[in-house]
């Protein structure tokens, strides 16, 4: 039901529309209800609305509202629908009537409904009372921490790296030099999926043929992330691969501003250097299955794919701060 949808930006002018509207409707069909002599009595119009209303914001609104939050709606709207029924002297004596024939027991079937009830709440809140006293014995929460602390070096294929002072060699401006500038300033610029910037200039394009420098090594990262990543890390870098599913924690959304945005570059190189295997203690009890591809890359691939990933996802590796 598309037609249906909450859009986006608009959803709570949307909200307040549809519940106005649907709280106009049913204000007419009580109103013609009533002038048909069949109005609906005014204590079951108030649970009927309170009713339709939470069933409203726990199933229509998305993304879902956690149940806290619901309360509080809830709440409000219970003392909204009280102002409306207590709004004069008569409408409140109508609306108090089906209780009071309860607790009078005015006829045999409101006795009935009296019994039950003197047995049901006494019997409800102790149950609750017992549940809430009851000892547990849940599992205890495992805190991981996602992104642990990195050790100040790091050795790979015999070459110790200075995580501080590591520069990834491949990020280089038209000079050959380090230029984090230079290469900010061409990562991709997505729109719907699509490389917005002039697709035909190698300065921008990886896939171009004439593609130097920056560009070219942008693309041979690219070569070895789909050789190896894009099972788990999925081919729009969204943690959405054909294996993701399979594992806990599910392998990283580089698309996520949690990630690699969040993180300088040398970090990640260590990251996918050294793997799940390598995390220090501080990041188990889970287990990470993301492997430590210093033993199946070359530090050069290791250094260009942490580069495509930036590239492909637009975001720029964190500066020392
Ligand atoms: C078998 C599945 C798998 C493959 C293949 C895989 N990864 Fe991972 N990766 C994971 C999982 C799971 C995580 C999340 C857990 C963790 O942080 O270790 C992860 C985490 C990462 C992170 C850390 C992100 C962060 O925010 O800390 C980086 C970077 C990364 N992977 C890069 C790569 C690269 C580059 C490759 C390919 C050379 C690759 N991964 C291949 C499973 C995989």
């Amino acid at each position: 039901m598309t037609w249906l949808k909450l859009v986006e930006g608009y959803m709570p002018g949307q909200m307040i529309g549809e519940l106005a509207l649907s709280i106009l409707l049913f204000a007419l069909l009580n109103w013609s209800l009533k002038r048909a002599g069949m109005g609906i009595p005014k204590f079951w119009a108030g649970i009927g609305v309170w009713v339709f209303i939470w069933l409203y914001i726990t199933y229509r609104i998305y993304p879902p509202i956690p149940f806290s939050v619901r309360a509080i709606y809830g709440t409000v709207t219970m003392c909204g629908i009280f102002m409306w029924v207590s709004g004069s002297e008569a409408d409140w004596q109508e609306f108090k009537k089906p209780i009071f024939n309860v607790m009078d027991g005015i006829t045999p079937r409101h006795r009935f409904l009296r019994t039950v009830a003197l047995i049901l709440i006494p019997l409800g809140i102790g149950g609750f009372a017992y549940q809430s006293y009851l000892p547990s014995f849940d599992e205890p929460i495992e805190l991981r921490t996602v992104h642990p602390a990195p050790p100040a070096t790091t050795k790979l294929h015999g070459k110790t790296f200075v995580l501080q002072i590591a520069e990834n060699p491949f990020r280089v401006g038209s000079e050959g030099k380090y230029d984090q500038e230079y290469t900010n300033e061409r990562s991709v610029v997505q729109a719907m999926g699509r490389l917005v910037k002039d697709v035909n200039d190698p300065n921008y394009n990886p896939w171009d043929p004439n593609a130097e420098g920056y560009m070219k090594y942008v693309r041979e990262g690219g070569e070895v992330f789909f050789q190896n990543c894009h099972f788990c890390h999925g081919d729009n870098l969204n943690g959405r691969g054909l294996w993701a599913y399979a594992f806990n924690p599910i392998p990283a959304n580089f698309t996520d501003a949690g990630t690699i945005a969040q993180l300088q570059e040398t970090f990640v190189f260590w990251r996918v250097a050294k793997g799940g295997p390598g995390l220090p203690g501080e990041a188990f009890p889970w287990a990470s299955v993301m492997p430590p591809w210093e033993q199946h890359l070359t530090t050069d691939e290791i250094w260009k794919v942490v580069m495509f990933e930036y590239w492909h996802t637009g975001y720029y590796p964190r500066t020392w701060d």
